[in-house]
């Protein structure tokens, strides 16, 4: 045996990851259901590295030193669990089983139980950056045991991205953490492209500038805090024109959103927790919004009332606006920034797990969609040491800057509201500040409500106890429930 590490799965993630894995000095064994995607690998890319290709999961064993360690690539759900049934067949005891598609954390987290009980290790392990970051560095989040990492630390670290120096990838936790992260990154993902969204259309529709202006707009801004990934391919995208028509070429676009799936489980997982993840839930719903076609034509036909049209600046500076709109755009991230990592401090107690933040955000600087490295070099800073802020918008710098921002975030939503273009993001971003800051909510009424209605009782202001109000009665009188 002579490979440290092998890929099941062949297709562009899976192969993509294997010649990444041999430019680093792994050799790497190779094994896919059809044996001729293999031979394509072997063809295309063999002198890359040092690759073994077995035609059987038998050789493919064969193949791997002990433990044994093998990265599945091949679609979640039922293929990925007949993988792991056919590896059990010809792995042994203490064996590593790596799982690094986009796995549901709680799919993992029974995965791992099963697989474990039978003496082999299973780590789920997110994968980020789609098929250039699985090439050229992904950032990696993966779970499963301590031991198991021993193993395959330094084998993800040779691969991962690199943002000076280090590698993006740690250990998040045991069994289903890694997963459970990237879940809330791709949810990350769903808010900070909506937050985009949201700012070309206030800047395309409210302020009438052409899809060329704005991609100088967002490449001017890619210079300063927002400096991303997502902001460089949106300027790229913008100045693109298409081919055919010599349009823009997000103009030639359909304008429903597709989704696969993880955003939405990042939302209902907050709904689990109770966690107010409500800027990424209005990022799915956006697109949900957008996919209903038919419903939308409805509504044109049906010509709903409201405004159409630009915004009025009332006076204020046309550029100033669009720094306006930056800030609002920052503010927002910030903001499903804090809820993505609240989650995630939620699941952590939920589930036991041990979660560096800290760790989190340093590993999400590079290789993965929302790479940002000013921003997530700050909140890898936020949430250093031994006493991490509760919130992200705690920390002193988040603080200033939210606090120096929010008067163009509130004037930019006002603006957009009165000319009629919807902000989802922006404006349940700001409610969540608000709402965090409001020393009195009115869900003291609420609490009332429910009281009245249906005897669900209440807490007092002056006094510790749970009481209830038989409304009913004379006087209205209170007991202690
Ligand atoms: C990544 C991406 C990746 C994929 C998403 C897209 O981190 O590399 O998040 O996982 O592109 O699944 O998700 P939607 O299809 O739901 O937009």
């Amino acid at each position: 045996a002579t490979a440290n590490i092998g890929v099941i799965g062949l297709a562009a993630m899976g192969s993509n990851l294997a010649r990444n894995l041999a430019h680093h000095g792994n050799t790497v064994a190779l094994f896919n259901r059809h044996y001729s995607r293999t031979e394509k690998l072997m063809n295309e890319h063999g002198a890359e590295g040092n690759f073994v290709p077995a035609e059987t999961l038998e050789e493919f064993a064969a193949s791997l030193k002990r433990p044994r360690t093998a990265i599945i690539m091949v679609k979640a759900g039922a293929p990925t669990d007949a993988t792991i049934a056919q590896l059990e067949e010809v792995f042994e005891p203490g064996d590593i089983i790596v799982d690094g598609g986009n796995s549901f954390f709680k799919d993992t987290i029974k995965r791992e139980k099963e697989v474990r009980a039978k003496g082999f290790h299973f780590v789920g392990c997110g994968v980020s950056g789609g098929e250039e970051g699985a090439l050229n560095g992904p950032s990696l989040m993966p779970g499963g045991t301590v031991e198991s990492w021993k193993t395959l630390g330094p084998i993800l670290e040779s691969i991962a991205a690199k943002v000076n120096g280090e590698p993006c990838v740690t250990h998040i936790g045991t069994d289903g953490a890694g997963h459970f992260v990237k879940m809330v990154h791709n949810g990350i993902e769903y808010a900070d492209m909506q937050v985009i969204g949201e700012a070309y259309d206030i800047l395309r529709r409210g302020l009438g500038m052409d899809a060329e202006e704005i991609g100088d707009v967002f490449e001017e801004w890619n210079k300063g805090d927002l400096d991303s990934y997502l902001i460089e391919i949106t300027a790229q995208i913008l100045h693109h024109k298409d081919a055919e028509t010599g349009k823009p070429f997000v103009d030639m676009v359909v304008d429903h959103a597709g989704m696969k799936g993880t955003g939405t489980w990042t939302v209902q997982t907050g709904l689990e927790f109770g966690s107010p993840v409500a800027a990424i839930g209005e990022a799915v719903f956006a697109r949900a919004l957008s996919s209903h076609g038919e419903l939308r034509e409805d509504a044109q036909k049906e010509g709903l009332a409201g405004p159409n049209k630009t915004i009025d600046l009332a006076g204020e500076d046309e550029a100033a606006f669009v720094d306006d709109v930056r800030k609002a755009l920052f503010a927002s991230k910030v903001v499903a920034y804090a809820q993505g990592l609240n989650e995630i401090q939620d699941g952590a107690k939920e589930y036991g797990w041990d979660i560096n933040l800290s760790e989190v955000a340093r590993i999400w600087r590079g290789g993965c969609i929302i790479r940002a490295q000013f921003l997530l070099d700050r909140i890898t800073e936020a949430f250093k040491g031994d006493n991490p802020p509760a919130s992200l918008l705690f920390d002193p710098y988040f603080e200033k800057i939210i606090g120096e921002s929010q008067d163009a975030w509130r004037r930019v939503i006002v603006r957009a509201v009165e000319a009629g273009i919807p902000t989802p993001v922006f404006s349940s971003s700001l409610a969540y500040y608000d709402g965090l800051r409001s020393k009195r909510l009115p869900t003291a009424l609420t609490q009332s409500q429910r009281d009245l209605f249906g005897a669900h009782t209440y807490g007092r202001v002056d006094k510790p106890g749970v009481f209830h109000t038989l409304w009913a009665e004379e006087g209205k009188p209170e007991i202690e429930a």
